[in-house]
C-alpha cells in the first residue's frame, strides 16, 4: 500500500476522515506526539493499530474525543468519577489522559482487555478536526513501531509505518514532544502511571492528593503486575546502548571526553557543548526543560544516525516539573542503566 502524506487543508482531513469511516488507520498529528488513529469502537479497524505498530495485544489505546460531550454522545463510560470532571475542567484540551471505568460499548481490544478506558481530549486542533470530521472517537497509540523512540514530526512516522498505512497528516513538529500524562482517579486520590506535559506540580494544583507509581521511575520488580500494561514493555530504544549519567558539569565532561569518540555519543546539554571532544547531540540549555522535551525523541532516533555510534551517555536530568516525564522516557531508552558520577 502507498502512504499518502496529506497536509492540514479541509481536504486532506476530509480524505483522511474517508480511510478512517473505512476501517483504516492514518497517521495524526497531537501536541504530544504523532498517534495511529482508527475508529476506537471499531474492532478490526483498532485490530489494524495493533498490527501495523507490531503491539502486544494486552496494551491497551488511548481514546481520543473531540469535546469532552463526546464521552456521553459515544457512551464511552459507565460513570465520570468527579476527580476527572476536575482534571478535565483544568487541564483539557491538553496532554492528559484520564482512566475511566469502561461501557460495554468499548471493545475489549481497545482497552486491552481491562474493564477501563483511558480518554484523552488532544489540544491540537488537526486532531479534533480529524475527529470530527470521522464521526467517532479515535483510538491512537504512539505511530512508532512497538519499542522505538516516540514520533514527533510527519517524517518519522513515515519512516516506521510507510507501506503499512494509507496516509499520514503532516501537522508539523509536535509542540509538546513526550507523550500525554496518564492518571487513574479513584476515593479523591489521582494515581500518575505515566508523567507527561502536564506535571505532578499541575496536578497537585487541582487535587489535593497525587501518588506518583512507583513503576514510574524504577524498574517493575519480579512478579508485579502493571497498572498500566505499557509500564512493562522496553521503550523508545535506539540501536546503540543507552547510558544515563549521573554527575554534575564537570564529571560528565570528563568522563565523556575519556571515551572512544569513533563509537561514542554525548547526549548533552547547550553549555557543555564547547567542553566535549567527541560527537554531541545538544538536548536543550540545562534550565530548558519544555525544550529538553520537545527534542528527546529526535535525539533518540538521531543516535542511530550517527555513524559507527554503538553507545550514547546521556545527562540524567532532575526528577521535578517536566524533568520527570524526560527521565521517565530516558530511564526506559536505557533500559534502567545509570552510571553514578556523584
Ligand atoms: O500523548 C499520548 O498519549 C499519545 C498521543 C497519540 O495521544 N498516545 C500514546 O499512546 O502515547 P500509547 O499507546 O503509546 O500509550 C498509552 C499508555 C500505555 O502506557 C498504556 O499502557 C496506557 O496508556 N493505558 C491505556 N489505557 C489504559 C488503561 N485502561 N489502564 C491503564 N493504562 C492504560
Ligand atoms: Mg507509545
Amino acid at each position: 500500500m502507498d502512504t499518502l502524506l496529506l497536509k492540514t487543508r479541509d481536504e486532506d482531513i476530509e480524505l483522511a476522515a474517508s480511510f478512517i469511516k473505512e476501517g483504516g488507520v492514518v497517521g495524526m498529528p497531537t501536541e504530544t506526539v504523532y498517534g495511529l488513529a482508527a475508529n476506537a469502537l471499531d474492532e478490526r479497524a483498532v485490530a489494524r493499530i495493533f498490527e501495523a505498530k507490531g503491539r502486544p495485544s494486552d496494551n491497551p489505546l488511548i481514546v481520543h474525543i473531540g469535546e469532552f460531550e463526546d464521552i456521553e454522545k459515544f457512551n464511552l463510560v459507565r460513570e465520570i468519577p468527579i476527580e476527572a470532571k476536575a482534571l478535565a475542567t483544568f487541564f483539557w484540551p491538553g496532554p492528559l489522559t484520564i482512566i475511566m471505568p469502561k461501557s460495554e460499548i468499548v471493545p475489549s481490544i481497545t482497552t486491552g482487555g481491562l474493564d477501563t478506558v483511558a480518554i484523552r481530549l488532544p489540544e491540537n486542533k488537526d486532531a479534533r478536526r480529524l475527529i470530527k470530521a470521522s464521526g467517532c472517537p479515535l483510538a491512537a497509540p504512539s505511530a512508532n513501531l512497538s519499542g522505538s523512540p516516540s514520533p514527533t514530526t510527519a517524517m518519522h512516522v513515515f519512516n516506521d509505518m510507510q507501506g503499512k498505512i494509507p496516509a499520514i497528516i503532516d501537522g508539523g513538529e509536535c509542540t509538546v514532544g513526550l507523550e500525554s500524562t496518564v492518571v487513574s482517579v479513584k476515593d479523591g486520590v489521582v494515581t500518575l502511571l505515566r508523567p507527561g506535559g502536564v506535571t505532578v506540580e499541575d496536578l497537585q494544583s487541582v487535587c489535593e492528593k497525587v501518588v506518583v507509581c512507583d513503576a514510574v521511575l524504577n524498574k517493575l520488580k519480579e512478579g508485579e503486575t502493571a497498572l498500566s500494561p505499557g509500564m512493562k514493555y522496553k521503550h523508545y530504544s535506539p540501536n546503540a546502548r543507552v547510558c544515563l549519567v549521573k554527575g554534575e558539569d564537570k564529571a560528565f565532561i570528563d568522563f565523556v571526553n575519556s571515551q572512544d569518540e569513533k563509537e561514542t555519543v554525548a547526549l548533552c546539554y547547550s553549555e557543555d557543548e564547547k567542553f566535549i571532544n567527541i560527537p554531541t547531540i545538544v538536548m536543550g540549555e540545562k534550565e530548558d526543560l519544555a525544550a529538553q522535551a520537545h527534542n528527546l525523541f529526535a535525539d533518540l532516533r538521531l543516535i542511530d544516525e550517527i555513524e559507527g555510534v554503538k553507545v550514547a551517555y546521556v545527562r540524567c536530568p532532575e526528577a521535578n516539573g517536566l524533568g520527570m516525564a524526560v527521565l521517565n522516557r530516558l530511564i526506559r531508552a536505557a533500559g534502567f542503566e545509570v552510571i553514578s558520577l556523584e
